[in-house]
């Protein structure tokens, strides 16, 4: 006989329970980019056997080359939230302006489909980035770019799935985070990580260290600290960097620790785009406990001007984001 397991359609209709004048349209969404990562999930697994992997040759709005499955994922995300009809827009990192849906959806949602392109012909973990807002502009009419640029605190859920050794979705609608792990065999994403609380402290720095010469002096003697060579004396930290920011910050989420993306010399805002990947992964990191900042301000703080505008970013335990603040705006 088999344990009783909970399938992510079963938590998220057990979950609606509790909203009992809820309409469901959130619920549905959700079932949507479910569905959608299970087929994402299917393409990103035999990658290796059709001829799927590489680029498309063409580059999208941040002049990046295009993987195949980077458009794979966004058509797939596109066709499910459009034919669930709950969603009436979408802002994606692979499209220059958001993609209309139904007018009479009340929720937008901004995505990175495909999160580490530059992992995905080398079996390294990737993922998809989701984040939802109710939208500002009325219901029935055409959504308007403002309903994208809503700060990061007005999400009413977040997410993302990861495929890795094995493939998990996991998500908040602001009430905590929870953990579902894809059962192959039976093609269900089940309950296995419940009410996910983050560290205070963690043991991993997460930085592409590569990049230490652009960096700022009060970053790199945080680095300096991590590494136990500063005055303030810690048993050095391990540094583990995927290139994947959902991987990365999936590790930290689970054992504590940091992950940070930085302004740098030629790259004031660092690289990741605040709407689809710093907001929605701060939100998850909040709701489990740990902070995100841009080492000034709350991330979800952040107004934001343009869909694919960059922020610097400090995420994960606690504790360690609080100790890079202290060392990045430490007085000279
Ligand atoms: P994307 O593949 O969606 O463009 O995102 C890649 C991002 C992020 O996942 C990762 O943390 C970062 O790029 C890595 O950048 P560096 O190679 O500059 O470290
Ligand atoms: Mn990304
Ligand atoms: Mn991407």
């Amino acid at each position: 006989m088999r344990n009783k397991v909970t399938t992510l359609d079963e938590f998220i209709i057990q979950k609606q329970q509790d909203f009992p004048f809820a309409s469901g349209d959130l619920s549905s969404l959700l079932r949507d980019i479910g569905l959608a990562a299970k087929i994402i999930n299917r393409e990103i697994n035999k990658a290796g056997l059709v001829d799927i992997l590489g680029s498309t040759g063409t580059t999208n709005v941040q002049d990046e080359e295009v993987q195949k499955l980077d458009d794979f994922a966004n058509n797939q995300l596109i066709f499910s939230l459009k034919a669930g009809g709950d969603c009436c827009g979408i802002a994606s990192e692979e499209n220059d302006d958001f993609v209309p849906c139904n007018p009479s959806g009340k929720y937008i949602v901004t995505m990175d489909p495909l999160d580490g392109s530059s992992n995905i012909d080398v079996n390294v973990s990737i993922g998809t980035i989701f984040s939802i807002y109710r939208r500002i502009s009325e219901v029935g009419t055409g959504v308007e770019t403002a309903d994208f640029l809503q700060k990061g605190k007005e999400q009413v859920a977040a997410g993302y799935v990861i495929y890795g050794s094995s493939t998990m979705l996991v998500y908040s609608t602001g009430n905590g985070v929870n953990g579902f792990t894809l059962d192959p065999s039976i093609g269900e994403f089940c309950l296995s990580h419940k009410d996910i609380k983050t560290p205070e402290n963690g043991k991993y720095y997460s930085i592409n260290q590569g990049y230490r010469s652009k960096f700022s002096k009060g970053l790199n003697e945080y680095l300096d600290y991590c590494q136990g060579f500063s005055d303030e004396k810690i048993k050095p930290l391990g540094l583990r960097y995927i290139g994947s920011m959902v991987a990365d910050v999936h590790r930290n989420l689970i054992k504590g620790g940091i992950f940070i993306y930085p302004s740098m010399q030629g790259n004031p805002k660092g690289k990741l785009r605040l709407v689809y990947e710093c907001n929605p992964l701060s939100y998850l990191v909040e709701q489990a406990g740990g902070k995100a900042t841009d080492a000034k301000q709350r991330i979800l703080e952040l107004q934001p001007t343009e869909l694919h505008e960059r922020t610097p970013v400090y995420l994960g335990s606690k504790k360690m984001v609080e100790k890079a603040e202290e060392y990045i705006n430490k007085k000279k």
